[in-house]
């Protein structure tokens, strides 16, 4: 199977385009980032797909009336880069049913947080007040449900007791950068399918894929990305 086309939608910074962007430079890796679109002008994420030589689009929801038009828009920038898988990374709108009715199982979002705990904004602050032990991100197939669906990756981070929002949030996005190249690597091998009780790993049945710390084969830096179980 080729490279399979992959776009991924940002509205900020970007810093985890980038881990993308960096997986994909790898031989063997499985999506090439053909397409990036921001819905923001000022995003820093534009300037990264510049550098990484790959096509970027403003698609600025304040042109336009209706969110389906929005849509419309970026799908149609999505058609034009004959874009198979999409990526949400850090993108700040909500997507509507009919968008992931189209593109169901063919998008993935990742979450700072281990889902279904804290969906939505200010996951650290939450999770702080909580006085959770532990804490991490989610990189999931998109379903209409804002942060909601079949989990691919999660990382799981201590919260340590001197943690304040911030401390905890570069934290996690440390794991995120290495949980989301990872998930699309798996989706983007056909290697996984979302089944009844979540999403199967056909080459590792039963296993769940955890980033933790204490994990240290599932937390390896470089996993397979072939087809061949690792
Ligand atoms: C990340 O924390 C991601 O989990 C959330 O938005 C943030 C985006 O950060 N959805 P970046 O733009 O990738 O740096």
């Amino acid at each position: 199977m080729g490279r399979r086309a992959t776009a991924v939608l940002i509205s900020g910074s970007g810093t985890n385009l980038q881990a993308l962007l960096d997986a994909a430079r790898a031989p063997d890796y499985p999506a090439a980032i053909r397409l990036v679109v921001s819905n923001r002008p000022d995003a820093f994420g534009l300037e990264r797909a510049r550098r990484a030589k790959v096509p970027a689009v403003v698609v600025d929801h304040r042109a336009f009336a209706a969110r389906e038009d929005f849509e419309a828009a970026i799908e149609e920038e999505l058609r034009l880069a004959e874009v198979e898988l999409v990526c949400l990374a850090g993108f700040m709108r909500i997507l509507s049913a009919e968008f992931c009715a189209r593109w169901r199982d063919r998008v993935l979002n990742i979450h700072p947080s281990l889902l279904p705990a804290y969906r939505g904004l200010r996951t650290h602050e939450r999770a702080l007040s909580d006085g959770v032990a532990v804490s991490g991100c989610t990189v999931h197939f998109v379903r209409p449900e804002l942060d909601a669906g079949p989990v691919l990756v999660q990382g799981v981070v201590p919260v340590l007791p001197d943690d304040d929002a911030e401390r905890l949030r570069r934290r996690v996005l440390e794991v995120e950068h290495r949980c989301y190249p990872l998930a699309l690597a798996l989706q983007a091998t056909g290697r996984v399918r979302v089944g009844d009780g979540g999403v199967v790993d056909d080459a590792r049945p039963g296993e769940r894929l955890v980033l933790h710390p204490l994990l240290a084969r599932l937390a390896a830096n470089s996993p397979s990305f072939g087809n061949e179980p690792g």
